[in-house]
């Protein structure tokens, strides 16, 4: 009965760690939000994709199956375990990975395409980061949350799309 609670709690614990480490606490992302998703990106072959937390792997798992080459960055190590599990499943793992890493952390240069469900709090900082290291013609997804200051090119269904805006100066 102890090791039950110890372990109850352990997974508690590394459940609960994402917020405190400048994350979003995870909530899996609806199909209908991910189509939408990947519809406003543009997500197809031959992108390069990034989910900033990308909890059991889903959203990038979709992005692979659309001929991208996906990667997701997560903090919680059991949903770390999950979406590789996924990602062998489903066979995608010659262009789908996941590290167990913050996008904190992580460099953005190399992406055509962000991906992020975050939460209010985080996307001050998230927006300056993106905004210096985003390709001149990168595009980011947002789900559910705006950036402060950076208008956003097009809404649908609670999905924010935006495009770098040193393509429009
Ligand atoms: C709202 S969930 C979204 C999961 C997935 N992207 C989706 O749409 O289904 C947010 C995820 O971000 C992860 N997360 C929070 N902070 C993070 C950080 N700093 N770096 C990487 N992942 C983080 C959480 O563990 C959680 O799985």
């Amino acid at each position: 009965m102890d090791w039950v609670v110890l372990i109850c709690s352990v997974i508690f614990v590394i459940f609960m760690a994402a917020p405190l480490l400048g994350g979003a606490p995870y909530l899996p992302s609806r199909k209908a939000a991910i189509e939408k998703m990947m519809e406003l990106a543009a997500v197809g072959r031959g992108v390069k994709f990034a989910d900033l937390g990308s909890g059991d792997g889903r959203v990038l798992i979709e992005a692979a199956k659309r001929g991208a080459d996906a990667t997701g960055f997560e903090i919680n190590p059991i949903l770390v375990l999950v979406s590789r599990y996924r990602i062998r499943k489903e066979g995608l793992a010659d262009r789908a990975r996941v590290y167990f890493k913050s996008f904190w952390r992580a460099d953005f240069y190399e992406y055509d395409v962000l991906t992020i469900f975050g939460i209010t709090r985080i996307m001050p900082a998230l927006e300056k980061k993106i905004l210096n290291e985003l390709k001149p013609d990168g595009r980011v997804v947002s789900f559910a949350f705006r950036f402060p200051h950076w208008p956003y090119a097009r809404v649908e269904d609670g999905v924010f799309l935006y495009k770098n805006p040193k393509n429009f100066i």
